[in-house]
C-alpha cells in the first residue's frame, strides 16, 4: 500500500495526513471547503516546522513529507487509494454518505477507516457493501504527538482488516489498542464522564476551574486538567459525546452537565471560539 486517502483537513484530518506523509506514504487530502483545505495544509507545514525545530526531522524530510500530500476537493480524487481514513464532521449521516460514495468506486479490496470518537462502526459498516473492510481508527489530538490509536472493530470487521490497520498504525509510529464497538469506545466512555463531573463541580461551586485543573495536574500527573482539556477538545464535542453515551449506555450519569450545555448554547466552545472555562 502506498497511497492513503484522508478526508477532512480539520485538526484531526491534518494531523492524520501529517503522520501518514511523515511515515513515507503518499496522501490525498480531501476537503470540500477550499479555505479549510488551505488552513489544513498551513497547519501541517507549521507542525512539520516544529518537528524540524526540535530536530525530530530534517528540513529535507519535512519538505518531502509536505510534497507527498496532494490536496483534493472531491471524493472522486480518492479513487487510487487502497486505504481511506475519514475525519469529517462527527455526524452519522455525513459519515455514512461519504462511506456509501467511496464504496461505489474504490477498488474492492480498499479499507474504509473512520476517525470517529463515538459513532457506531457497526452502523457505518452497514451503510456499505464492504462491511468486513470498515473499521474505527481513533487518533488523539495533537495527532503528531499522541501515540495512541484506538482501533475499533465493528461487529462485521474481518480479522484481515483489523490486522492491516494494526500494522499500519505501527508503521505510523503509533501504539494501537483494540476495542470492540460500544458507545464512546473506551477512551471517551471513561474520559468524558470525568470532564462532565468536573463541570458539575464548577456548577455546584465546589471549586474553580483553576483549582480543579491544578488538582489533576499536580495530584494525578495529568498533562492538562479536565477543564483545560475540555476547552482543548471543544465543549460542543464534549456535549455531543455525552449524548452518544447517554443514548447508547443509558442512565442519568451520562447526561451532559447543564452548565456545559449552557456554555455551548452561549457559543463558548473552548479554545477554538476564544472562550470556554478559560479565555484565550
Ligand atoms: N504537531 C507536532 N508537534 C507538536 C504539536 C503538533 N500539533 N503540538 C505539540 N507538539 C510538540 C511540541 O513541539 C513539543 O515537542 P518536544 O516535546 O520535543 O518539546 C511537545 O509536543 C510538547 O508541546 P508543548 O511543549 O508545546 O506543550 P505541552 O508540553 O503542554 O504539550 C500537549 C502539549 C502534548 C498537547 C500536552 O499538553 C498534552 O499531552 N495534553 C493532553 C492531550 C490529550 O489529552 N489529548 C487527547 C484529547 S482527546 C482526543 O483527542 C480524542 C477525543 O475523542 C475527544
Amino acid at each position: 500500500m502506498q497511497t492513503i486517502g484522508v478526508i477532512g483537513a480539520g485538526t484531526m484530518g491534518n494531523g492524520i495526513a501529517h503522520v501518514c506523509a511523515r511515515a513515507g506514504f503518499d496522501v490525498i487530502l480531501c476537503e470540500v471547503s477550499q479555505p479549510a483545505l488551505e488552513r489544513g495544509l498551513a497547519a501541517i507545514a507549521g507542525n512539520l516546522g516544529r518537528e524540524v525545530a526540535k530536530s525530530k526531522l530534517t528540513s529535507q524530510e519535512a519538505a518531502d513529507a509536505q510534497a507527498r500530500i496532494l490536496p483534493a476537493s472531491s471524493l472522486e480524487a480518492l479513487a487510487p487509494c487502497e486505504f481511506v481514513i475519514e475525519a469529517a464532521t462527527e455526524k452519522f449521516d455525513v459519515k455514512a454518505q461519504i462511506f456509501r460514495t467511496l464504496d461505489s468506486f474504490l477498488a474492492p479490496g480498499a479499507v474504509l477507516a473512520s476517525n470517529t470518537s463515538s459513532i457506531s462502526i457497526t452502523k457505518l459498516a452497514a451503510a456499505t457493501r464492504r462491511p468486513m473492510q470498515v473499521i474505527g481508527m481513533h487518533f488523539f489530538n495533537p495527532v503528531p504527538v499522541m501515540k495512541l490509536v484506538e482501533i475499533i472493530r465493528g461487529l462485521q470487521t474481518s480479522q484481515a482488516t483489523f490486522d492491516a490497520v494494526k500494522a499500519l498504525s505501527e508503521q505510523l509510529g503509533k501504539i494501537p489498542v483494540e476495542v470492540n464497538d460500544a458507545a464512546g469506545f473506551v477512551s471517551n466512555r471513561v474520559l468524558m464522564p470525568l470532564i462532565n463531573e468536573a463541570c458539575y463541580a464548577v456548577m455546584e461551586g465546589v471549586a474553580t476551574p483553576e483549582a480543579i485543573d491544578t488538582i489533576f495536574r499536580e495530584g494525578m500527573a495529568h498533562p492538562m486538567g479536565p477543564l483545560t482539556l475540555a476547552d482543548f477538545i471543544g465543549l460542543d464535542v464534549c456535549v455531543d459525546i455525552m449524548r452518544v453515551l447517554a443514548e447508547g449506555l443509558g442512565g442519568a450519569k451520562y447526561n451532559p452537565c447543564p452548565l456545559l450545555v449552557r456554555m455551548v448554547d452561549a457559543g463558548w466552545l473552548g479554545r477554538k471560539s476564544g472562550r470556554g472555562f478559560y479565555t484565550y
